[in-house]
């Protein structure tokens, strides 16, 4: 698959086939979010790869923002140092893994854990220091349907809205 047509594909899956994810896939996910570039090439992430059905199964009844974590065969928590660009550059690394996760026919989901309380009952579940920040976490699964990259609605703003030229407010228009 190229960049772009995977970049244009993908879509947020948050259903999933019970199929295991193979080894040599998880170990390329996260290849692709430590070959990400980051601010002063400080690498300020951890990836936290869990496969155990109870602890997925946990983690599901404590994330309130995505419960359908429960039912995923593979979850990744991304964890970064407590500093300002960590987010940006943790961000970065999560989008090249959804976007390797999409060409392996994986689909994947970002689940918020802002409430306190639950980030705090994750980060103790899977043992995060407490001086790190729990980012989120990303369960990773077969797509049910293969086909939902053609078919699925992107809903976006028009370039219109977002691209400007030269200057802020003069609309850009394609050559
Ligand atoms: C920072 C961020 C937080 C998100 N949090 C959640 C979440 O907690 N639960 C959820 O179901 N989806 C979450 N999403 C997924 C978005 O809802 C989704 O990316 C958006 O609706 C666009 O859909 P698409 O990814 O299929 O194009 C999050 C996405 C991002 C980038």
């Amino acid at each position: 698959m190229q960049v772009y047509d995977a970049v244009r594909s993908r879509l947020t899956v948050r259903e999933y086939k019970p199929d295991l994810v193979p080894d040599d896939v998880v170990h390329k996910l996260l290849e692709a979010g430590r070959l990400a570039p980051s601010s002063q090439n400080l690498q300020p992430w951890h990836f936290v790869v869990v496969r155990d059905g109870e602890t997925i199964r946990r983690l599901g009844a404590l994330a309130t923002q995505g419960p359908f974590i429960a039912d995923a065969p593979l979850a990744i928590a991304i964890v970064t140092d407590d500093t300002p660009r960590a987010a940006l550059d943790a961000g970065r690394a999560l989008q090249q893994m959804e976007l390797v996760a999409w060409e392996e026919g994986l689909g994947a989901c970002f689940v918020g854990i802002r409430q306190a309380e639950q980030n705090r009952a994750i980060k103790e579940l899977l043992g995060i220091p407490d001086n790190l920040v729990l980012l989120t976490v990303l369960p990773f699964g077969y797509r049910k349907n293969m086909d939902m990259g053609a078919r699925g609605r992107r809903n976006r703003k028009s370039l219109s809205q977002v691209a400007h030229s030269e200057r802020f407010g003069d609309p850009y228009a394609p050559a």
